[in-house]
């Protein structure tokens, strides 16, 4: 059992080899934070927490005078009873008080972990992998029962938390926030690293110092967003990659979220994350629950890397739902960049059976196979074959690819609707619009109200109906417009700040339904690239387009970056043609592809209209993959030159048992004469002898202490005659 409760201190010790999580109950009943860092002993009864004030604040709590909540680190506080900080929830009263405190009232301890109805979280394999506190606490005056859910998982340095809302009176209440998660630190020496960016650059970290007032970042677009990701690492100054102190919030949701950090008068951290309280109101009548989704909480004392491969292997263990759940993943080929929705069934197959040729396994057909879908203004919403295009059908084409010896996928983009198509004619009021408002259009298209059941039961019936009469094995699912005039039509006005919410779990929904239907596909989440890469759509489709920015200089910042929070096997990356339709860059085909292998690899171009010698380039590079998949997937990654800071950037994969690596450098702008560069690996064995490309014997001490020198019996990298290579090393023991 790895919680040790003290009955009599009302404490309980969460812990694991490496960290210790303490929570308690404070003088006046409300649930403390007592301790959360490096494993200590569990034996240990924390005193000192319960804060005295040296005067009566102006907070004093009740008749105790020389406590006061405004020094207390806390688990889940109120609002209005006197800690002036952020509350991590709201409770509207039907008298209009918002005023809440809840005391502790009991508590369950048990093995595994319960799964949050409709929304995705981490779960368990065997139920010895966790155990789970619930810490149950009640606001008498409000009638709202609270439970704390924590989950210390015993092989990874993580905690889970949630929170669920009871309704136990007789009036409605009205919940106006319901975070996930609050960490109150005594001290504020720390840094901040958001994930942020936009379209085509998603998910560079920035690290700004945690400074007394309030910092956050948040989505308010209905999806996770490529401008904030959900995910912020806390770390203390003097940490970096390989040593260090930090902590990792991962929230497991897709819609608006907010992750706040708020330093007061006395020093003290607050970190707050969960569903944006921005236009949120979800009504609770007797007896009714809300759930909040999960955050991961990752803690390490070894620095980002350590912290990034914990979250990986959780990931992919405890969070990936798929029968591709830790397997290689497919190498396919996608047409979109290749034809964009100018295709027809003949130009498709050509496409495939050079694919075929070059070695891929997956054919997947995107955009514009639907609807009148000529071009982005028509079409979204009609999901039935577009027969001038493809005239027999998704059927006949997926039966055609299968012949060619390929596997098939298709995209669908199913939370979108044109007004130029039979299904917004027939439902106007299935889109979210305001009354009397425009209807604005993104992309020429509106966002489906996905808060009615009712449209998510349409949308599902006419998948079921293409998905089951082909042989489909992959689905790249997009999404590609923020949502705007968020208002669910002809609904009582109660309603609309359920909407963001609703909205999300209705898209849960449909990809729960199509999961049970069709339990053998693979899915891809994409919104215009990387707009929704969040870990709770990891939970339903275990890889997700990282970007459409599909330009290999761009994409070593993109990829690199998404690494600190994601792993590898969750990364879809391609190699497209060059010149890059983004950027306009071009770059060798080998370059291109050592980019794309820190992914989930494939092809993203016509390879009917490559040079002979690129695509003897690319026979080659998939047969690579084939054989080193499984490590660049799942082997332990190693972050060791950040494309953010120099010219040069490098990573690394280790196997488990650290006999195979591969080391990748790219290098940006060619720069003369820059004689002998070294790079010191990591995660080798130190006894090990290792064969680099099959020729040098290197000990593994010597590379991670000395280095790797880029010079070696091949080329030297400064004699390379382009801007943008880059450089492969096997090291074998
Ligand atoms: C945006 C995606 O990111 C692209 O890969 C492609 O699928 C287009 N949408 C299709 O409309």
């Amino acid at each position: 059992m790895a919680i040790k409760i003290f009955e009599k201190e009302k404490q309980f010790h969460l812990y694991n080899s490496k960290l210790s999580y303490v929570i308690g109950e404070c003088r006046d009943g409300e649930v403390g934070q007592l301790y959360f860092g490096k494993r200590i002993n569990e034996n240990q009864i924390v005193y000192g927490y319960q804060t005295l004030a040296g005067r009566p604040l102006c907070c004093a709590v009740t008749e105790d005078e020389n406590y006061t909540k405004e020094l207390a680190c806390l688990e889940y506080p109120a609002f209005g009873n006197g800690d002036f900080r952020g509350p991590a929830y709201e409770i509207r009263q039907s008298n209009g008080s918002r005023v809440t405190n809840l005391v502790y009232d009991r508590y369950q301890v048990y093995e595994g972990n319960k799964p949050i109805p409709g929304l995705p979280a981490s779960y368990v394999n065997t139920d010895s992998e966790a155990t789970t506190l619930e810490i149950v606490c009640v606001d008498e005056v409000a009638k709202v029962e609270v439970t704390l859910f924590y989950t210390i998982w015993e092989d990874y340095s993580i905690i889970t938390r949630h929170a669920s809302f009871k309704n136990i009176g007789s009036d409605e209440v009205k919940l106006t926030k319901a975070l996930s998660c609050c960490l109150d630190f005594p001290d504020y020496e720390y840094d901040w690293i958001q994930f942020e960016g936009a379209w085509g650059r998603e998910r560079y970290p920035h690290v700004r110092p945690v400074e007394k007032g309030i910092m956050s970042i948040e989505s308010m677009r209905g999806h996770s967003s490529a401008n904030f990701n959900p995910f912020v690492i806390l770390k203390r100054k003097n940490t970096d990659e390989f040593q260090g102190e930090a902590m990792g919030i991962n929230l497991v949701y897709s819609g608006n979220f907010a992750a706040k950090a708020e330093v007061d008068n006395y020093g003290k951290l607050r970190f707050t994350m969960g569903i944006n309280p921005n236009w949120f109101v979800w009504p609770l009548n007797s007896g009714e629950v809300f759930d909040t989704p999960e955050v991961i909480i990752t803690y390490t004392k070894n620095g980002l890397n350590d912290l990034s491969q914990n979250l990986h292997k959780f990931m992919n263990n405890n969070l990936v739902r798929s029968p591709y759940k830790n397997k290689p993943r497919p190498i396919l080929l996608n047409n979109w960049e290749a034809t964009e929705m100018e295709f027809d069934e003949e130009k498709i197959l050509k496409i495939a059976r050079k694919g075929k040729e070059a070695g891929v396994e997956l054919f997947v057909l995107d955009d514009g196979w639907f609807g009148k879908r000529d071009d982005d203004y028509a079409g979204l919403g009609d999901w039935f074959v577009n027969t001038n295009k493809l005239p027999d059908g998704i059927t006949g084409l997926a039966k055609k690819v299968n012949e060619i010896g390929l596997d098939f996928g298709l995209w669908i983009e199913p939370e979108m609707v044109n007004p130029d198509s039979d299904l917004y004619r027939a439902h106007p009021d299935w889109v979210l619009a305001a009354p009397d408002r425009r209807r604005t259009l993104g992309r020429h298209q509106m966002v489906l109200d996905y808060s009615k059941p009712e449209v998510v039961d349409n949308i599902y019936h006419q998948l079921y109906d293409v998905i089951s009469t082909a042989n489909i094995s992959y689905i790249k699912w997009d999404m590609n417009r923020s949502i705007t005039e968020c208002f669910s039509q002809g609904v009582a006005p109660e309603y609309q700040g359920m909407v963001y919410h609703k909205y999300i779990l209705g898209v849960y929904s449909l990809y729960e339904r199509l999961i049970k239907d069709f339990p053998h596909i693979l899915f891809e989440s994409c919104a215009s690239g990387g707009g929704r890469f969040d870990a709770g759509m990891l939970y339903y489709a275990p890889q997700a387009w990282c970007s459409d920015d599909t330009d290999g200089h761009e994409r070593v910042k993109i990829q690199y970056g998404t690494s600190y929070g994601y792993p590898i096997a969750s990364m879809g990356a391609h190699v497209s043609k060059s010149p890059n339709n983004q950027t306009g860059r071009s770059m060798d085909a080998d370059d291109r592809a050592n980019i794309a292998c820190f992914g989930t690899f494939g092809y993203e171009l016509d390879l009917n209209e490559v040079s002979e010698e690129e695509f003897a380039q690319v026979k080659k590079q998939i047969v690579f993959m084939k054989e080193y998949r499984g490590l660049f997937q799942y082997g332990t990654l190693y972050r060791l030159q950040s494309p953010f800071e120099k010219n040069t950037a490098s990573w690394m994969v280790v196997s488990e048992d650290k006999k195979l690596a591969i080391v990748v450098m790219y290098k940006s702008l060619k720069t003369p004469n820059v004689g002998m560069e070294t790079i010191r690996l990591q995660g080798l064995d130190e006894k090990l002898v290792y064969t680099v490309n099959d020729k040098e014997k290197i000990y593994g001490d010597f590379l991670m202490e000395r280095g790797l020198g880029t010079m070696g019996s091949d080329e030297p990298w400064y004699l390379s005659d382009a801007d943008f290579t880059s450089r492969m090393f096997i090291l074998k023991a």
